[in-house]
């Protein structure tokens, strides 16, 4: 019998499918994709895109999960096979749609539990981990082919943060000789990546810029009673009043004086950030939640200002953060000098993007290439990250 791996290194191209469950919990991305090539010559088509949203208890266990106050063994070992099961839904009903019977490999981000890229005091030492769950074993089964999965873990055993991870499939599909290109995703952790023309990929400079819509997220569940996830159309934070003192406060932040590289999460901007917020003040809730939004923009124009060697001319944004034109209009006011424009602008797609990244990198991984970008991550060298289930 033929090595399943050996298969896949003789096709010309490759039906690859990428998943991507993000810190804000909202659902699931799947990507199918045709991909040619490895490395510096990878090419990559979309074929199709599905998105699949938790069920409303489903993404608040993954919250509480996450947020550290709930859940041993046994919910963390529930919730993977749950999640796991959900994946293959989601890709299940993508290939219906794109009437596709067979896929040559998945790649698979899981959900982020818990991230702690620093060192954490420990039994009597320390030590740094990253967990994500979505067992992808449902997803070998099901499809019949090779899946990867857990790709943070390895960058981070090479000393690295485990994250951002997009950097490099952004260096091979985005960077240009001619120009420099800026991407800012904002998903419930802003991330920029900064691409100089005509860069080698250890002058990639990438890392989180602060919250994206983590905090407005969380925000608007509470001021809505959880009738409302999230702030459709940044409508409410366009109807609320910065509120000056408190974004002067969020702004004292230390984690936007620390030098990149440098990762974040809920473990940060979770609940007990939200609840530090609230506690400065009386205020309306709809006001913090226009404060937050501003935040968020004002963080992303701060990260350029202070670690940018030059300011881009353009700023690509994607991620769901994407679609709240009140945090895009803030954005533009805090970077008058860069044209602030969505991957939508440039006839790219936002959800696909973190997605298709996956497909990538599992791609990279199947060849034994290294897909870490250590500029990014702090890695100190390229490690061929993810797990392979064939
Ligand atoms: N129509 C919209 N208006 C405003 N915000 C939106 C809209 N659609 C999505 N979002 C925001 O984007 C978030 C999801 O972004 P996403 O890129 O999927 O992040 P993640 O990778 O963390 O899952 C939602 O939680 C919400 O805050
Ligand atoms: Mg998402």
């Amino acid at each position: 019998m033929t090595h399943p791996l050996k298969t896949l290194w003789d096709k010309p191209s490759r039906l690859v499918v990428g998943l991507m469950s993000g810190t804000s919990a909202d659902g699931v991305d799947a990507v199918l994709t045709k991909i040619t090539g490895a490395g510096l010559d990878t090419k990559v088509e979309q074929l199709g895109f599905y998105f699949q949203p938790f069920e409303s208890a489903a993404r608040q266990r993954i919250l509480e999960v996450a947020g550290g106050s709930f859940g041993g063994a046994r919910e963390v070992c529930l919730l993977g096979a749950y999640l796991g099961k959900c994946y293959a839904d989601a890709v299940r009903e993508l290939l219906r749609q794109t009437g596709t019977e067979k896929v040559d490999l998945i790649g698979t981000h899981g959900q982020t539990v818990w991230h702690a890229p620093e060192q954490t005091p420990y039994l009597g030492g320390t030590v740094r981990g990253t967990l994500q769950i979505g067992d992808p074993s449902y997803l070998a089964e099901e499809f019949g082919c090779p899946v990867v999965s857990d790709f943070r873990v390895r960058d981070m055993a090479a000393g690295g943060l485990g994250a951002p991870l997009v950097p490099y499939t952004e260096f091979i599909l985005y960077r240009r000789e001619d120009a420099d290109v800026a991407l800012q995703n904002i998903g419930g952790i802003g991330n920029v990546t900064l691409l100089p023309a005509g860069c080698r990929l250890d002058e990639v400079t990438a890392f989180d810029t602060g919250p994206g819509n983590m905090v407005m997220d969380a925000l608007v569940t509470r001021m809505t009673a959880g009738k409302l996830s999230y702030d459709d159309g940044g409508r409410l934070a366009a109807s609320g009043r910065v509120i000056p003192e408190l974004l002067g406060w969020m702004l004292t932040d230390p984690y936007l004086e620390k030098k990149p590289p440098k990762t974040t999460g809920r473990e940060y901007y979770g609940e007990d950030y939200v609840r530090a917020l609230l506690a400065r003040g009386d205020y309306p809730v709809v006001d913090v939640v226009a404060t937050a939004t501003a935040f968020t923009a004002e963080s992303i124009a701060l990260s350029l200002r202070r670690f940018a060697k030059r300011m881009p001319g353009v700023l690509v944004v994607g991620g769901g953060g994407s679609r709240n034109p009140t945090l895009l209009r803030r954005l533009q006011e805090a970077l008058p000098e860069c044209r602030v424009q969505t991957q939508e602008d440039l006839g790219f797609s936002s959800d696909a993007k973190e997605a298709a990244a996956f497909a990538i990198l599992a791609n990279e991984a199947v060849f034994g290439l290294c897909n870490n970008a250590p500029s990014a991550t702090g890695a100190d060298h390229g490690v061929v990250m993810g797990r392979v289930n064939l």
